[in-house]
């Protein structure tokens, strides 16, 4: 067997935080125990301005801060005092490297910014500062491997709400690590992540010219920021409909060939077949659909259970469900937190109610706060999903051993491909599945959420993304000048 050290070298993941260590959990109370009263604003290279809005907390509705949009003036400006970072990638990596040893010494306030600005229970930004931090290393190293490669030039990073950390870290630590000037646009409901993050990276050295925070809104900000003959390329993350708009941007106004890098949206499908292991599965079809309160892009939507022992896993379902503690994500017992606005928690409980009798499984849902309680919804195939709902519903549907082929094409014929998990004790399948299923990440046997980076690069295919994966080894080439090697990949 290949180990994955022969591919991807040998580095060290962050090995996270003790939360049964008293000390550990000081911090993390003090952190806690101070109210969160903090501002974001545009931080460029030049005068900023723009208009105040409140920043809210999605599981009280109090306020935790406030954020100044920028407005059109003060992205022009940004744009005009960009300037590559053009230390040579030794120093660049350095710096990176600081600035994961100062996200890690910090994880106090990060911890009480995730949970209160974006619901984050305690497992999720445990896992989240530590992708952060991978970023930052990983990108150091892979730099370091392409010691010729040249900057693209501007890139503007946007990212989303749900991993308002590790993927606005990624993104960034990325284009900054190639030597290219950032132009960064958190999602409108994390800005105050977003602040301390850069505030961090710029305390560990990366220029203010290098990296620039354009708080503020997709059509405007975002727009503004992807529609600019300035821009030399865009890394985005987000929903599909989203990354349609940006390549419509991208080609009218950008040079052709600015590359656009985006990862989007996914309507994922678990297999488990009647050889799989029954407790296992279980534990991992929860985790998969209702971690994060459902809100990954990788997360399980659309389970099919083997005839046969469908009957059994629904009631283990069940079972699993029930014992889900839903509520304040600063509770260490709490499994699943808050969605991010109550606008997401309206159109995720009205969906749940127009499913009607199809509702198997939920239990009630907390009345303050945006919570939504887990869902489960029988359909007869991922065909009924019309769209990625972006929350706690898993949706299961039954199939005959000789049905296989025809589930996977199935799947395929969503045009999506981002993950796909298969719980089985049958070898051929195993290979049945990988030879004819279009996915970026495919799980066996174990959940399909919480991709590490460096070991398992995350992306996805057809309406999921663009690739090259994050966190693994060609993703630096799509930040780089191109070469005649990298255009071959
Ligand atoms: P979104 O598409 O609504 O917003 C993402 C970002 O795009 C935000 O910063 C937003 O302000 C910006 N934006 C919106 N309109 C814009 C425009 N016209 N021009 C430029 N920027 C614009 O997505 P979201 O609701 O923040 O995030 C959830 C979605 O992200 C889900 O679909 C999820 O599957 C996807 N996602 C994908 C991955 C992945 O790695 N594949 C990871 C996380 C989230
Ligand atoms: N990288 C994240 C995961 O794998 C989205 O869940």
């Amino acid at each position: 067997l290949v180990q994955p050290s022969e591919i991807f070298g040998q580095r060290q993941n962050s090995t996270g935080f003790d939360l049964s260590d008293e000390g550990t959990l000081a911090r993390i109370n003090a952190a806690r125990q101070a109210p969160l009263d903090l501002k974001a604003a545009p931080m460029i290279a030049a005068e900023a301005t723009g208009e105040a809005h409140t920043v809210y907390n999605p599981a009280t509705g109090a306020a935790v801060g406030e954020v100044i949009h920028a407005d059109a003036d003060t992205v022009s400006r940004a744009l005009e005092a960009s300037a590559p970072w053009t230390a040579p990638v030794s120093e660049r990596a350095a710096v990176l490297r600081r600035a994961a040893d100062l996200y890690e010494r910090n994880f106090g306030p990060i911890f009480a910014i995730l949970a209160q600005e974006a619901g984050k229970t305690m497992l999720d930004a445990v896992g989240e500062l530590r992708e952060a931090v991978d970023f930052l290393r990983y990108y150091a190293d892979e730099a370091e491997r392409r010691p010729d490669a040249k900057p693209l030039g501007r890139v503007t990073a946007i990212s989303p709400w749900n991993f308002p950390l590790a993927i606005f870290t990624g993104q960034i630590s990325a284009a900054l690590a190639t030597g290219n000037a950032v132009l960064a646009k958190p999602a409108e409901q994390t800005p105050l992540m977003a602040a301390h993050a850069v505030a961090l990276l710029h305390e560990a050295g990366v220029p203010r010219t290098a990296l620039q925070l354009l708080t503020g809104d997709g059509p405007t900000v975002g727009a503004a920021l992807t529609s600019d003959a300035r821009i030399d390329g865009v890394v985005f993350t987000g929903s599909t409909e989203t990354a349609q708009v940006i390549r419509r941007a991208m080609a009218a106004n950008l040079a052709p060939g600015a590359p656009l890098i985006a990862e989007t949206g996914g309507l994922n499908a678990m297999i488990v077949d009647s050889t799989a292991l029954p407790e296992q599965a279980v534990r991992d079809i929860v985790a998969s659909a209702f971690q994060s309160a459902g809100q990954r892009c990788s997360a399980l939507r659309c389970l099919y259970v083997q005839e046969d022992v469908a009957p059994q896993m629904i009631e283990m379902i069940k079972g699993a469900m029930d014992e889900l503690s839903v509520g304040n994500p600063w509770h260490l017992s709490t499994d699943v937190g808050p969605v991010i606005d109550r606008e997401a928690r309206d159109q995720i409980a009205s969906y749940i109610a127009a499913a009607g009798n199809r509702v198997l499984h939920q239990l009630p849902s907390p009345a303050e706060g945006t919570f939504v309680a887990p869902a489960l919804i029988q359909v007869d195939g991922i065909e009924a999903l019309e769209r990625e709902v972006f929350g706690p519903v898993l949706h299961v549907a039954t199939f005959k051993a000789r049905e296989l082929g025809q589930v996977i094409e199935t799947i395929n014929a969503t045009g999506y491909g981002l993950t796909f998990g298969l719980h089985t004790r049958i070898d051929d399948r195993v290979q049945q599945v990988c030879d004819r299923l279009h996915v970026g990440n495919l799980y066996v046997n174990r959940n399909q959420i919480g991709a590490v980076v460096g070991s398992q690069p995350f992306g996805g295919e057809g309406l999921s993304g663009t690739g090259p994966k994050a966190g693994g080894p060609r993703y630096l080439n799509r930040f780089c000048a191109p070469t005649p090697q990298t255009a071959q990949e």
